[in-house]
């Protein structure tokens, strides 16, 4: 007889796959130097900012119960391990556009989606903008690696542990 996988919920797994998109695009949109004040990279904004516009539900979401419970196979410290790595997610996910807007602010780069005009997050400075526009940076590659970890992670479960972890994230 076949087991039943405990899912996450259709809400979570839409926002979970819309997100990664948003981070791939904004990632591949991304640019950097003094250029970008004369020619902005809107698009990279506008997906960047969805990722902070999506992770709002989706933590109430998850507040109020929307993950399900682990596998009660899957052993204490890798149930931990996964726990952890989600959390590092949370938080990049909640930072990197944050960070973005503070560096375009700095840079004195208004972020303008959809013709509405956001509030700067700092004062603009002569460039360099700062330590938050190098840690947006360099943490948005940092994000890709560790999002694509995570990933291989999910087909690790997939193809060499063979458990459930995957589809629990498929609709
Ligand atoms: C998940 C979301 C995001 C990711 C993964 C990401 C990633 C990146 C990466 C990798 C760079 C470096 C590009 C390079 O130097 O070639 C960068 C630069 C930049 N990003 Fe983002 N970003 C995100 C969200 C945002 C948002 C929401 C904004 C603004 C509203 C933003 C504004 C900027 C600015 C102004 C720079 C240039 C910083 C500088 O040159 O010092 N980013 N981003
Ligand atoms: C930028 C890309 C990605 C980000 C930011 C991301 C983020 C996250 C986060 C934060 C969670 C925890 C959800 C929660 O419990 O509230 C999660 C779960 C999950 N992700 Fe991703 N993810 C990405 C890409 C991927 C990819 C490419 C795969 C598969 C190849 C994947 C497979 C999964 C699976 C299977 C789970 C559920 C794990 C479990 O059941 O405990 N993710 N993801």
């Amino acid at each position: 007889m076949e087991r039943k996988v405990q899912h996450y919920s259709q809400f979570m797994i839409g926002l979970h796959w819309f997100t990664a998109l948003c981070v791939v695009i904004a990632w591949l949109l991304s640019e950097g130097g003094p250029k970008i004040v004369r020619n902005p990279p809107t698009w990279h904004f506008v997906f960047g900012l969805a990722v902070l516009l999506l992770v709002v539900p989706r933590i109430i979401a998850r507040l109020a119960g929307g993950a399900p419970p682990f596998d009660p196979h899957m052993p204490p410290l890798l149930q931990l391990a996964a726990k952890a790595g989600h959390g590092v997610l949370y938080l990049f996910l909640i930072a990197m556009p944050l960070t973005g807007w503070y560096a375009a602010s700095a840079l004195g780069i208004p972020v303008t989606v959809w013709g509405v005009t956001l509030p700067a997050l700092t004062a603009p400075v002569q460039p360099p903008p700062g330590i938050v526009a190098e840690l947006h940076s360099t943490g948005g590659t940092v994000f890709l690696v560790l999002a694509g970890l995570h990933g291989l992670m999910a087909l690790y479960h997939r193809f060499v542990l063979r458990d459930d972890t995957l589809r629990r994230m498929m609709p």
